[in-house]
């Protein structure tokens, strides 16, 4: 045995890492246990010549000592910590862990799901990347009409014939398709068009469209299905007023407005100072629609409507920037908590 090897194993000791209480034992096995090095290095002693012990006895005891101070220091810090870990009073209340909040379009869409599935209509769901024949051609719409336009459409560069949805009554083509009548369904979901992002607009949103088809459904059907809508959404003093209008899947069409919620027709800023508010499109299904669909139009009638789940949203908690819903500001979201 050399010095060197004495004085090697006194570096070991020191550089030896200790973090856990199992290192702490696998230090004390490998030094200080009574097959460890420690033990070795002393039963080596007699070998020494007897003019050099006295120097070798000196780094020996060193060694020891080191060992020694170190387990100990490692061994009182251990026990303090199992110590500290006793001392927790386990019959503390928890720390309370925040709950998030439900987006405010998830709120209104629910809600609309609750107030149409209460008269019996069933919500179906469908792809955002459509075809042409989903979106536009089943819906009547001719080939030249505006809403196909690039301008307001995103296509798909690779396949000009699909594109993102621009509404939901690609679902309804589908649902038509693939059931047959009675049919009662809404179909909520995320839609795209080609506008340039303000207060107003957005380069996508959300949008509810409702389908019945039975025999016999007529106008009067759909007015007081959306009469019934508004009461439930705004509340029962809620007044309806249907403009004529046009869509090419739907004849008679119409506009549908409530009277202001904000000013109850009195006139101001939300309403323009008009008393009315416009929240959706609706309308008889066009007879061409239902044929292209497979579904006999002499035998069946139905009507559709489409509303904007950010428009009703902004109109019920009075907001007036529709950017707001889509930037995950946590001060505008977390408002919504304990809703919904
Ligand atoms: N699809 C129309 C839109 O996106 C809304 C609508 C649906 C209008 C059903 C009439 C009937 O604007």
């Amino acid at each position: 045995m050399s010095l060197d090897t004495v004085q090697n194993l006194i570096r070991e000791v020191e550089d030896f890492k200790i973090d856990t209480s199992s290192d702490l034992e696998n230090f004390r096995l490998k030094f200080l246990s009574k097959k460890g090095l420690i033990g070795e290095v002393f039963s080596l002693m007699k070998t020494i010549a007897p003019q050099d012990r006295k120097q070798f006895g000196q780094q020996v005891n060193l060694l020891k000592q080191n060992a020694e101070e170190k387990f100990e220091s490692f061994k009182l810090q251990f026990e303090e910590k199992t110590e500290q870990q006793q001392l927790i009073d386990i019959t503390l209340p928890g720390e309370p862990l925040e709950s998030g909040a439900m987006h405010p379009l998830s709120i209104i869409r629910n809600r609309i799901i609750e107030i149409f599935g209460a008269i019996g209509f069933t919500v179906s769901d469908g792809p955002e990347i459509e075809d042409d024949w989903h979106n536009f051609s089943a819906l009547n719409f001719t080939e030249d009409h505006p809403a196909r336009d690039m301008q307001d459409t995103f296509f798909v560069q690779k396949n000009p014939d699909l594109a993102l949805r621009t509404h939901t009554s690609s679902v309804q083509v589908r649902i038509m398709e693939n059931n047959k009548p009675p049919i009662r369904t809404i179909s909520p979901g995320r839609v795209y068009r080609n506008e340039a992002i303000s207060a107003r607009a957005h380069c996508f949103f959300h949008q509810v469209e409702g389908l019945y088809i039975d025999k016999d459904v007529s106008f009067a059907d759909l007015k007081q299905t959306l009469l019934y809508f508004a009461k439930e959404m705004f509340g029962t003093d809620t007044k309806i007023r249907l403009r004529p209008s046009y869509f090419p899947f739907t004849e008679p069409s119409a506009e549908m407005d409530i009277s202001c919620t904000f000013c109850k027709g009195e006139g101001c800023n939300i309403c323009k100072y008009t008393g009315w508010v416009e929240i959706l499109g609706c309308g008889m299904v066009d007879p061409a629609v239902l044929e292209n669909c497979k579904i006999d139009h002499q035998e069946y009638s139905g009507f559709a409507f489409g509303m904007g789940i950010e428009r009703i949203t902004m109109l019920v908690y009075d907001i007036n920037d529709l950017r707001i819903f889509s930037e995950n500001d946590v001060r505008f979201l977390k408002q919504f908590k304990g809703i919904g």
